[in-house]
C-alpha cells in the first residue's frame, strides 16, 4: 500500500494544478474574454488546460480516497456524516460530484454554443467561479483533516 506522505504530496501537486489553473482562467483570461468581448482567450486556454486538469483532477480523487482509507474512511462509511474525518470525506465526494456536473454541463451543453456565439459568455462565466470556488472550498475542507476535522 502507497506511503500516506507520498500519497499527500500527490494530492498537493494536483491541487495545485487543479485549483490554480482555474484561478489562472479567473484573474487573467476570463476578464480579458470580457473585456475584449471575444470568447477565444477562454477556448484556447480550455484546450490547452484540459489534459492536465483532467489528470489533476483523476489523481486527486484517488490519492484522496486512498488516503480516506487510511483514515479508516471506507466507502461502506461514506455520506454517513458521523466522524469528524468521514464528514469531510463525504462533503469533499459530494463536492467532487458538483464538479463534474459542471465539468459536463460546461463541455456538452456551454461551450459548444460558445464557440460561435458570445452571448453564452456569462453562462460559461457562472461555470467557471462555480468550479472555482467549490476548488478552494476542497483544498480549505482538506486542511482541516490536520486538526481533526469538525
Ligand atoms: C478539487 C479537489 C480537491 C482539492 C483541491 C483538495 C485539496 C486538499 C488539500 C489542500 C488538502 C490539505 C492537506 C494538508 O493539510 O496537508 C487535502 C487533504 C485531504 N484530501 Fe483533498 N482535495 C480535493 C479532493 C479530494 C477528494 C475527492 C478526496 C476524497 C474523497 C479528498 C480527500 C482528502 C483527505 C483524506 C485529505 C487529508 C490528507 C491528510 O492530511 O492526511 N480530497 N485535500
Amino acid at each position: 500500500m502507497m506511503n500516506h506522505h507520498l500519497l499527500l504530496i500527490i494530492h498537493l501537486m494536483s491541487a495545485t494544478f487543479w485549483v490554480g489553473g482555474h484561478l489562472i482562467l479567473v484573474a487573467s483570461y476570463l476578464p480579458r474574454a470580457i473585456k475584449e468581448k471575444n470568447q477565444n482567450y477562454i477556448l484556447n486556454y480550455e484546450k490547452k488546460f484540459e489534459p492536465i486538469g483532467m489528470l489533476s483532477l483523476i489523481l486527486l480523487v484517488l490519492s484522496g480516497i486512498l488516503m480516506a482509507y487510511k483514515y479508516g474512511v471506507t466507502i461502506e462509511h461514506w455520506f454517513e456524516f458521523a466522524t469528524p474525518i468521514e464528514k469531510i470525506v463525504s462533503t469533499k465526494l459530494l463536492l467532487l460530484f458538483a464538479t463534474l456536473l459542471f465539468a459536463l454541463s460546461a463541455q456538452f451543453k456551454v461551450l459548444p454554443k460558445l464557440n460561435n456565439n458570445i452571448k453564452y459568455l456569462p453562462e460559461m462565466t457562472l461555470h467557471i467561479l462555480c468550479v472555482t470556488i467549490i476548488g478552494i472550498t476542497m483544498l480549505i475542507l482538506g486542511s482541516f483533516v490536520r486538526f481533526g476535522g469538525y
